[in-house]
């Protein structure tokens, strides 16, 4: 592919959606969130203090509980910004705890309904049909992840069950849309769930990975049949490094079975983050080569949600660190995985996730370079984090999906810190878009 070409391309397609931003590219969070993260990037002790405070909120049982905990923590940051330090002032008295702790709880719950689309797939329902009739798909992601028992796990499987009849059932009353339902491969599922294997067996572990992939087979057959049933889309999250052999073997192996040879449609997950990801999409595009499954493999690419986790576990042991630790090398190892997955069609369906305007813009201008027509290419956001991208992208007509966190407070504790952990990192795309840095400078080359 014409480099020179695909960097026009692309600088045209940006341009353009950052012309349909509902609001000022500048501002893709509210003004509250948006200074609560600032504060957290600019200092790594507070930040650290933060991040054990949102934790342990599920955990309080009183309102004096939350704000003692907060100030313990923040105890332990040297340099205190003005707000903080009234906080602390506030902790000195009951009625000020009573008032602090209010205050934190709410602000805890008003980030986390940024992500979160109900507790319930019922409850989350008429989010999901608001998406719907603006022009935007969604995948269903039930937050529990890490289970400990096989109860747990069984339970889990029991919501993923209740959550696929739910949408359906729902989906099936609603109005047609063609950019949503189709590409030229042929119809896509309306209803989308995305599971974590890790919430389907507590037994999960590197040293052994066959064992949970024989656990978690026997929780992801089910939901299979009932997938294919109901014509719904499973896809499979990848999470952290040291369960991924066993979600890819079990993902690979399942679907490879005869009785889902002709369906459900299903997925999986790339991450770029890893230095070893193009050898992995060899791994999966040789799969998809040799199996005979009607429906083509869902790929979403994805940067991985799990940096952090990863370079602390490799350095506590001494290990070389396995994701890229420059960002500009992730950015650039993302493009080219998207370039050989748009080549590697039709046996595959290619969803490119990202909130990041040069990433996607890239994937659209490289998808019509290739002769792609728009419609066979999808983008995927998270709710609370792409909706300004996500609505950019249905006005300008391409197929946008965004995940659709649902679950309470306790079950999204782990989700909710990932975003939180992304979002006041220097490096993100969204911190850059809300400094204001201009858009040819976000649409610059890695
Ligand atoms: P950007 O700001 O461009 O990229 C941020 C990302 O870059 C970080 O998340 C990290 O991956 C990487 N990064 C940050 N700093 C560095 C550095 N110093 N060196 C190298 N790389 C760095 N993630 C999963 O792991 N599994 C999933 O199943 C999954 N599903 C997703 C589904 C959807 C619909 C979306 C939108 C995202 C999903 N993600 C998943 C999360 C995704 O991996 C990213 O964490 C997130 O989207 C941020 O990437 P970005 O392109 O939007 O933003
Ligand atoms: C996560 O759970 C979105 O799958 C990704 O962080």
């Amino acid at each position: 592919m014409d480099g020179e070409a695909l960097e026009a391309a692309l600088h045209e397609v940006g341009r353009d959606l950052a012309d349909a931003f509902p609001s000022p590219l500048r501002r893709p969070m509210e003004a509250l969130d948006r200074k609560a993260m600032d504060l957290a990037s600019q200092d790594a002790e507070l930040r650290a203090a933060l991040f054990r405070f949102v934790d342990v909120v599920p955990a309080c049982r009183s309102l004096d509980d939350l704000a003692r905990h907060l100030s313990a923590f923040l105890g332990d940051v040297d340099d205190r910004p003005p707000p903080l330090q009234v906080a602390m002032r506030m902790a000195d008295s009951r009625p000020g705890r009573q008032a602090l702790g209010a205050a934190a709880a709410a602000g805890v719950r008003h980030m986390a309904h940024r992500f979160i689309v109900g507790e319930t797939p019922r409850a989350a329902l008429p989010a999901i049909r608001g998406l719907w009739s603006r022009g935007v798909a969604t995948s269903v992601d039930l937050l529990g992840e890490a289970t400990v028992t096989r109860r747990e796990a069984d339970v889990y499987a029991g919501r993923c069950r209740e959550a696929l009849d739910e949408l359906a059932r729902a989906y099936a009353g609603w109005p047609a849309h063609a950019v949503l339902e189709g590409d030229s491969l042929g119809p896509i599922p309306r209803a989308n769930l995305s599971v974590k294997v890790s919430a389907l067996t507590p037994l999960l572990r590197p040293d052994a990975p066959e064992l949970g992939q024989h656990d978690a087979a026997a929780r992801m057959r089910p939901l299979l049949r009932q997938a294919r049933d109901l014509s719904a889309h499973l896809h499979i999250d990848m999470e952290s490094l040291d369960s991924r052999e066993a979600v890819l073997a079990l993902i690979l192996d399942v679907l490879g079975e005869p009785e889902f040879a002709e369906g459900p449609s299903a997925g999986l997950v790339l991450q770029a983050y890893l230095r070893d990801s193009p050898e992995l999409l060899d791994q999966v595009l040789a799969w998809t080569h040799a199996s005979p499954r009607a429906h083509p493999l869902v790929v979403r690419l994805v940067k991985g949600a799990y940096w952090d986790h990863e370079i602390v576990e490799a350095r506590q042991h001494g290990w070389q660190d396995p994701v890229f630790t420059v960002k500009a090398d992730c950015d650039r190892n993302f493009e080219l995985l998207t370039r050989r997955l748009l080549g590697a069609r039709p046996r595959v369906r290619v969803a490119v996730a990202s909130h990041n305007l040069r990433s996607v813009a890239h994937a659209i201008a490289a998808n019509r370079l290739a002769g792609g027509e728009d419609r066979d290419l999808e983008v995927q956001v998270l709710r609370g984090l792409g909706d300004e991208l996500q609505d950019a992208l249905a006005t300008r007509g391409f197929r946008v999906r965004t995940y659709c966190p649902v679950g309470d407070l306790v079950a999204g504790m782990a989700y909710l810190v990932r975003r939180l952990l992304e979002n006041t990192s220097n490096e993100s795309f969204l911190h850059e878009q809300a400094r204001g840095v201009p858009i040819e400078e976000l649409l610059a080359a890695p």
